[in-house]
């Protein structure tokens, strides 16, 4: 039996950053950005991460035509979860009304998506489940430095979802490579987002510490070798991917994954002009858009690939089903929001500068 997904959904929240309004609190320019990144604008939720998650799922439901109480395991990756204890998954569970399913969530940055997918696979095709709803959800807003240019730039919130159930064996996911090298994991990460932080939290802002050159240095590698390694896994080439579903980091990464596989950049699907860094929510956006964009075609390998922090690496090969068409669609919005992108990121970003100014 292969894990085939048979729904796809997704939520961005309303407000848009764009570049140039963030021109107004760093020193930075519309230009540099869309030079070294490729992001034009970005999203910032108004509400938690759940709401987005729960939003998605619903999509993901009504497009493989299932009601929540049908689905029998919840996995939501997410690296900013509105609580830690119980899990997002349990949260999402409760807000779509299912109250049998197995939930868990994984934390592993913007490889999550593909590790719970890799997950929904074992658990489907070993029987211990049916039907797998995988969500990858973010609002990492809340924990950017808006102070610092290198970083504030590339991050956004949103949410994607997909149903995940058994079909015929030559379809669905084919094969998975997963892995971490610990090593260089401090050129991303949050130093007192855990139990560590203790009380001062509250009194001072997310220790964010970034190394975008690092971090950018193992991504290409980090990628292009997992898609490699899953490709030889299924036993399959370049030449037989259709379409590359790849982590929305940066266009330069992209760019150069697509050199380094020897794979056309026109078959890689982008929107991380429009939507920054999701982290954990890219691929299942991108893709939900790219079926949106009737970019699918029924029977054809996708490739998935992810890069993030651990630093954690990622990829995901996939025979897709015949259906590239949602078999409904869910009403489901989030609730309304008339506060701007600069409105709802004034307290984060006063409350930094105040603390820059002081420390
Ligand atoms: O999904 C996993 C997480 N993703 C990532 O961590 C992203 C990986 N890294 C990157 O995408 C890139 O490294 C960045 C976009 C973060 C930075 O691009 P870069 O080409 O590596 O720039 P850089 O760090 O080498 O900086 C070049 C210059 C520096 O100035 P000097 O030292 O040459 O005078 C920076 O201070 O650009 C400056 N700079 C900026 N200038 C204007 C850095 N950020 C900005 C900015 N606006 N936003």
């Amino acid at each position: 039996m292969g894990a085939v997904i048979t729904g796809w959904g997704k939520c961005v929240p309303p407000a848009v950053l764009t570049n140039t309004a963030m021109t107004e609190f760093l020193d930075t320019s519309d230009e540099w950005i869309v030079t070294r990144t490729g992001i034009r604008e970005r999203r910032i939720s108004h509400v938690g991460m759940v709401d987005l998650a729960t939003v998605a799922a619903q999509q993901a439901l009504a497009a493989a035509g299932y009601k929540a109480a049908e689905i029998d395991c919840i996995i939501v990756a997410t690296a900013s979860a509105d609580l830690l204890i119980p899990n997002a998954a349990s949260r999402v569970q409760l807000q779509l009304g299912n109250s049998r399913a197995a939930a868990f969530d994984t934390n592993v940055g913007c490889c999550g998506f593909v590790y719970a997918l890799a997950m929904a696979n074992g658990l489907i095709t070993t029987g211990v489940h049916d039907r797998v709803l995988v969500i990858g959800a973010e609002r990492l807003t809340p924990i950017i430095d808006w102070t610092q240019r290198d970083s504030a730039i590339l991050f956004g919130d949103g949410a994607g979802a997909v149903v995940v159930e058994g079909g015929a064996a030559d379809e669905g996911v084919l094969s998975a490579f997963l892995a971490c090298d610990p090593v260089p994991g401090e050129s991303l990460m949050v130093r007192d987002l855990g139990m560590s932080a203790g009380h001062e939290r509250i009194q001072q802002p997310y220790d964010l510490s970034f190394d975008g050159r690092e971090v950018f240095r193992n991504a290409v590698p980090g990628m292009a070798s997992a898609a490699e390694l899953a490709l030889g896994r299924a036993d399959l080439t370049v030449a037989d991917v259709a379409l590359v579903v790849p982590h929305q980091a940066n266009l330069r990464i992209i760019e150069a994954v697509a050199k380094r596989l020897g794979v056309d950049p026109e078959l890689f699907a982008t929107n991380l002009q429009r939507y920054g860094n999701t982290s954990a929510a890219s691929i299942p956006l991108a893709l939900t858009e790219a079926l949106e964009e009737g970019r699918v075609a029924p029977d054809s390998v996708l490739l998935f690939a992810a890069f993030g922090a651990g630093l954690s690496s990622a990829a995901c090969v996939l025979r897709w089903g015949d259906r590239v068409t949602p078999l409904g669609e869910s009403s489901a919005t989030l609730v309304e929001c008339d506060m701007s992108a600069r409105e709802l990121l004034s307290p984060a970003l006063d409350f930094q500068q105040n603390w820059n100014a002081t420390h």
